[in-house]
């Protein structure tokens, strides 16, 4: 079954075909053609007016990155299309390519075009072999329609390398991403410079994640405001969410910004009373229980209620579940992902696992969570990335559900 509320993304994942002639039958590649037609500058316009963030958790603008790598002193510029999605419980971005290559292609196109970018990177998640071929079969027949060509600067055929993962969460943390292509290990860097001043081989780069990809060619081809046409005002258009665990129907499922969690929950054949709680983002994410299932799906609606939306996950739990088991797992899960580099993050991933195993089996001494509540401060303060500054959102949200008397164990 397609399991879409609102198929704009998704709208071809229902076509058996997936070719380049089925795509540009069904309006593909007007909006690279149309970028050509009105020149970089006044594409990356279009794309900041549309409102349009990134999708791959931070929630950037994407028409400010683009522009800062536009107009960059560098004349040497990369784009990166980011295909990690290590994050557990995510996996709309492998629906996103499985659905629509060619959307998501067109889209990377179009930003090569408006920075003028030599090269283009896709980094694929290392187990994502079959989307790795996806994407090389599908490049190809883009290739030989000459798609590519005119692109890269001085009119030359734009070249795309496709890139096999290091097999680790980190490396979709962008600088580690760059790190993984350069030929090094999957480290990050600290930031600043930013990838718009320095990214990979140190050069401008703009990195953009799949499903922001994917927004990009409606955009340019319809005009900013086609994006305002759905969700908030500033949330604009729709979101991809994977839901998982105790829900009748596992899937991707689009929906405008602003919907409420309670009705994704239904879409996905949930009855909300029947839940304990919904880990929202991933594992980076927050726990949020059925009181704030009202909360709206936008990026100022979980705000309010402190939390986010992330990777897009939502991983449902029914009253049966012990969700200190489920923290544990999480904690197993960064302390195995850490890189290693800094100490807040590979020593305190390591202990906060080692307690969560603790209270999950129900061996607390008592002063666990007031040791997690001080180790997590340390770990958000003085990590050097995303990975160790969040390992701990979601066992705080925990702990704060407890104290409320909001668990069911
Ligand atoms: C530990 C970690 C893992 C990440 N993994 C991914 C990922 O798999 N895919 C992704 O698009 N962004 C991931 N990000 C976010 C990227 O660093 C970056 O913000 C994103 O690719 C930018 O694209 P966007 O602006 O289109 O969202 C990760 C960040 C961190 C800290
Ligand atoms: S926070 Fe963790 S993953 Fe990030 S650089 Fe430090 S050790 Fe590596």
């Amino acid at each position: 079954m397609i399991a879409v509320h609102e198929a704009v993304l998704l709208r071809r994942r229902q076509n058996k075909q997936r070719d380049l002639k089925a795509y540009t039958a069904s309006g593909g590649l007007t909006a690279l053609a149309k970028a050509h037609s009105i020149g970089p500058e006044e594409t990356v316009r279009i794309l900041t007016d549309s409102g349009l963030v990134g999708r791959g958790g931070a929630a950037f603008p994407a028409g400010r990155k683009w522009e800062s790598v536009r107009t960059a002193a560098d004349p040497t510029r990369y784009v990166v299309l980011n295909t990690d999605e290590s994050e557990p419980g995510t996996f709309k971005d492998r629906v996103m390519i499985e659905s629509d290559p060619f959307m998501v292609l067109e889209g990377l196109l179009i930003a090569c075009y408006a920075v003028s970018a030599s090269c283009a990177y896709i980094y694929v998640r290392g187990e994502y072999g079959g989307i790795a071929e996806l994407l090389e079969r599908s490049l190809d027949e883009l290739r030989r329609a000459g798609h590519l060509d005119g692109i890269a600067p001085g009119g030359r055929p734009l070249p795309v390398e496709v890139r096999h993962g290091g097999g680790a969460y980190i490396c979709g943390e962008e600088t580690a991403l760059f790190r993984s292509i350069e030929g090094y290990r999957g480290e990050p860097m600290a930031k600043p410079p930013f990838p718009t001043v320095a990214g990979l081989f140190r050069k401008p780069t703009v990195v953009n994640n799949v499903e922001t990809m994917a927004n990009v060619p409606d955009i340019i081809a319809f005009g900013a405001k086609t994006l305002r046409s759905r969700g908030t005002e500033r949330s604009p258009g729709t979101k991809l969410f994977s839901v998982s665990g105790h829900v009748a129907r596992p899937d991707t499922y689009e929906v405008p910004f602003g919907t409420p969690l309670k009705e994704l929950l239904e879409l996905a054949g949930a009855r909300a009373d029947d839940l304990q709680a919904v880990l929202l983002g991933g594992a980076a994410g927050t726990f949020v229980f059925p009181k704030d299932f009202d909360l709206a799906l936008s990026y100022e609606g979980v705000a309010e209620r402190k939390a986010t939306l992330g990777s897009g996950a939502v991983i449902a739990f029914d009253r049966q579940t012990n969700l200190w088991q489920v923290a544990e797992r999480l904690g197993r899960f960064f302390a195995h992902e850490s890189c290693g580099q800094c100490v807040p993050c590979r020593v305190g991933t390591r202990r906060q696992h080692e307690m969560l195993e603790t209270l999950a089996n129900g061996h607390g001494r008592g002063d666990e969570r007031s040791l997690l509540l001080r180790l997590s401060q340390v770990m958000t303060d003085a990590s050097i990335c995303g990975l160790g500054q969040t390992a701990a959102t979601a066992v705080r949200s925990l702990m704060d559900a407890e104290s409320a008397g909001l668990l069911a164990h």
